[in-house]
């Protein structure tokens, strides 16, 4: 007996965003008055940091996916009502059960919600805003709220300067809701799982650690075709693009990418120098802060290209709320 099926909306796309930083400003020359043996020139030129957040000691995961989802809802004009799921991307729970999202979801006053956690380390946003359109256009939710938040400032070795300097901690929201035009380009993603043990957590010491040289060599050598593809399937030429929001890792790998592209400085997200690396967070938290500045106008096209642990990667053309 054949069973029904649902069936959603043609098109989605993100109707607002939001972010959150913790108040706690980490800069370089802090780190070495914390005792890391660094220089301040040695991080701005090898990776393009020049501060990055750390949450408090009680602030979680949770705390700062509840501010960016807020303000996400509040630019979308949509009320935590109208959410019926929730996805939260995040690598850094404290425990892997429970995840984060039924969780912020009733903080919300989000009532019952399909509500589930996706862990891709810095791919996570891309993959979690496809899982969300997908639900949509498959009639499974009406409008979903998906939060980025990780807070990497819990899992840091200290003693070792080659990652210790690079993370931070951040949360960034989107909604995602039916579209009468198509707000999603079809997502270039994929992994590398020859190298799946290059960015980790260790089992042993709980810390994070990376073969830096070598997601180095694979990003600056792998990411700009797929950025191209990303904009190929979708239509856009790399010079129609408002905005490119690369993962933000190195800011000399996002030049790379860049130059590969065509693209001029201004078009380009480099919030890595205030922010740091903050894995899942950085796509949402840079395009929220770009669009905040009036930097990319509303419906213009903007390439997402998230990539880290896995090695995971995922390309994608959306149009800005
Ligand atoms: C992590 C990363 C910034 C390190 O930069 P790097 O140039 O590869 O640095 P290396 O680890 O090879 O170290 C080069 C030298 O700098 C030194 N160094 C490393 N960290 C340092 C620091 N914080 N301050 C000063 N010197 C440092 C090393 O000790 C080494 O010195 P040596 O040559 O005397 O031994 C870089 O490899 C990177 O960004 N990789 C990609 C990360 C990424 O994309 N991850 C994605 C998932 S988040």
């Amino acid at each position: 007996m054949p069973l029904l099926t649902a069936q959603g909306p043609e098109h989605t796309r993100i109707l607002g965003l939001g972010h959150y930083r913790p108040a706690n400003v980490v800069t370089n020359q802090d780190l070495i008055d914390r005792g890391v043996d660094t220089d301040d020139a040695w991080i701005r030129s090898r990776v393009g940091i020049a501060e990055r957040r750390w949450a408090d000691p009680g602030e979680t995961v949770v705390d700062m996916a509840e501010q960016a989802a807020s303000k996400a809802l509040a630019s979308a004009g949509v009320g935590a009502t109208d959410i019926d799921m929730v996805l939260v991307a995040t690598c850094t729970m404290p425990t892997p059960v429970p995840a984060a999202a039924p969780n912020l979801a009733a903080r919300l006053g989000i009532d019952a919600p399909g509500a589930y956690d996706i862990s891709s380390g810095c791919s996570g946003f891309v993959y979690s805003i496809n899982a969300a359109s997908a639900a949509i256009r498959a009639g499974q939710a009406t409008n979903v709220l998906v939060v980025a938040s990780e807070r990497f400032s819990g899992w840091l070795d200290m003693t070792d300067r080659s990652t210790c300097i690079i993370l931070g901690d951040a949360a960034g929201a989107a909604v995602i809701g039916s579209s009468d035009v198509p707000g999603f380009g079809p997502a270039v993603w994929g992994s590398d799982g020859a190298q799946y043990d290059s960015v980790a957590i260790d089992e042993q010491t709980r810390f994070f650690r990376q073969d830096g040289q070598a997601v180095y060599r694979w990003a600056t050598g792998t990411m700009a075709p797929i950025a191209l593809e990303a904009c190929r399937r979708a239509g856009v030429k790399p010079e129609e693009l408002a905005a490119f929001i690369p993962h933000q890792a190195n800011l000399r790998i996002i030049d790379a990418i860049a130059r590969r592209l065509g693209l001029p400085d201004e078009k380009v997200a480099r919030d890595i120098v205030t922010s740091g690396n903050t894995s899942a967070a950085t796509i949402p938290l840079a395009m929220s802060r770009m669009v905040e500045r009036g930097e990319i106008p509303s419906g213009a096209p903007v390439l997402l290209l998230g990539f880290g642990s896995g090695l995971a990667y995922a390309g994608q053309v959306v149009l800005a709320p």
